[in-house]
């Protein structure tokens, strides 16, 4: 990390996977931070040392900065916008539903509350993934509901997080974004993120808010796009593996998202696919290659368990062994998470599914009240007419496949990331299923 940055108090409204990993980080640069959340269990939690969800490094962050004396925690806005020259906000923007619409209501509530604690001047940095315009209408709220003649700025600084390595994303990040419109609030931001070693993009503030959307759906469309050519590859008797890697060889490509599997899930590229298509059509413009991104990856559940069909003929009756219930590795987080949505087509065909996740079981149970959860892989295994791998935890790679096999009623493995050893596995008498090898 660069010296150069200087202090600044800072609060951060909304404790969630970006807001607390922010807080943490930047008490941990030593600024003093106040992080704010009105769930009041959630603040008991995290004042007895305890962090609400899994992110590795997360609680060691925590618990160092509070004992250090950095970071502090109130359920109430007032304190937090009372306390600090710059305040992030870091609410959810989920879906409203089917129109992919997000729903700001918690973002206009946020800005209501810090519009009446304003006293003095301050910096409000938008850091939840809003659509483009939201700016326009915080500093509406701003301007409508704060005093008169007391001075702010709106920044937009957009956050490129990854749930399971939040942490070092934060201390690493590839650039960091800030959309602003004063010299004062760029001063200020130059001032907390000059010690990134990082680019620092200044925009103004509706490229900053585009700039992540268009960020997280080039992303899926990478995913969508690899996942179509699996298919093709299959077709032909081509391996998606090494057609990937070859592709992201380009270094104009790259190799990042470019792993085929059963479909990008989580909190963050649905919603926000769908939310970009949606803004794109309200001012006019009818984004055809995101929809068919945001298609491809709702189709690519129904085409895996055809998959798994083929390997094993009929679903109806069948009991499978299940590895990996979230989203992805490394989270207990389950949203919109394209293995669960596998489990979930599966029941429906009359299928019994006894399933582990090292992090997401008990998520993926109190969701889906029909798993049998096991407490580990070769329980999930044992009597199984066959073996799901659905979420790519490096773990289920070293398991000792052998006695997997004898744990099974047919040696049968359906790798929905194309991550496992298919040689090993093969030479092992599995019979390897996967979407895009042959
Ligand atoms: C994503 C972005 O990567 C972050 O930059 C962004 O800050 C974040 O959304 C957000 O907007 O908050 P995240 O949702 O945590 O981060 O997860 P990713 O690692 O991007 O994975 C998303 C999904 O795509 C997962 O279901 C994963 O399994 C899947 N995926 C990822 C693939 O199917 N193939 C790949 O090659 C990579």
């Amino acid at each position: 990390m660069r010296e150069g940055g200087k202090l600044r108090k800072i609060a951060v409204i909304g404790a969630g996977h970006v807001g607390l990993v922010t807080a943490a980080g930047f008490a941990k640069l030593g600024h003093p931070v106040m992080a704010a959340d009105q769930d009041k269990n959630k603040i008991e939690m995290l004042l007895a040392g305890q962090v609400p969800f899994f992110e590795p490094g997360l609680t060691e962050l925590v618990s160092e900065t509070v004992k250090s004396g950095r970071l502090a925690f109130s359920t109430r806005i007032k304190d937090a916008a009372e306390f600090a020259e710059v305040i992030f906000i870091c609410v959810g923007t989920p879906s409203r539903g089917d129109s992919g619409e997000s729903d700001l209501s918690a973002v206009e509530k946020v800005t209501a509350g810090i519009a009446r604690s304003l006293v003095d001047y301050r910096l409000i940095v938008e850091k939840s993934t809003v659509p483009a315009l939201t700016g326009e209408w915080v500093k509406y709220t701003l301007k409508t509901l704060g005093p008169k003649g007391v001075p702010f700025d709106l920044a937009a600084n957009p956050e490129f997080l990854r749930e399971g390595s939040a942490v070092s994303d934060f201390f690493k990040p590839d650039r960091i974004v800030v959309g602003v419109e004063t010299d004062r609030a760029r001063s200020i931001m130059e001032e907390i993120y000059g010690s990134f070693p990082a680019p620092l993009l200044f925009t103004d503030i509706k490229s900053a808010e585009l700039i992540k959307h268009a960020s997280n759906s080039f992303l899926a469309l990478k995913i969508s796009y690899i996942n179509a050519i699996s298919h093709i590859c299959e077709k032909v008797g081509a391996d998606i593996n090494l057609v990937s890697k070859g592709v992201g060889l380009d270094r104009r490509i790259g190799p990042g998202h470019l792993s085929a599997g059963i479909g990008y899930g989580g909190g963050c590229f649905p919603k926000d696919v769908a939310s970009f298509i949606h803004l794109a059509r309200s001012v006019g413009y009818d984004f055809k290659i995101l929809e068919a991104v945001s298609r491809a990856n709702r189709e690519q559940k129904q085409l895996a368990l055809e998959k798994i069909k083929k390997g094993i003929w009929n679903l109806n009756g069948k009991t499978f062994g299940v590895l990996g219930l979230a989203f992805k590795d490394e989270t207990d987080d389950i949203r919109e998470s394209p293995a669960l949505d596998i489990v979930r087509l599966l029941l429906k065909e009359g299928s019994r599914v006894q399933a582990y996740d090292p992090a997401a079981g008990e998520n993926a149970a109190a969701d889906c009240p029909e798993i049998k959860l096991c407490k580990d892989p070769y329980e999930a295994a044992e009597g199984a007419d066959a073996l799901l791998v659905l979420t790519e935890w490096p773990a289920f790679k070293k398991l000792d496949f052998a006695r997997i096999k004898s744990l099974l009623i047919a040696p049968v493995i359906f790798d929905g990331r194309n991550f496992l050893d298919r040689e090993e596995l093969q030479s092992l008498g599995f019979t390897y299923l996967a979407l895009g090898r042959p």
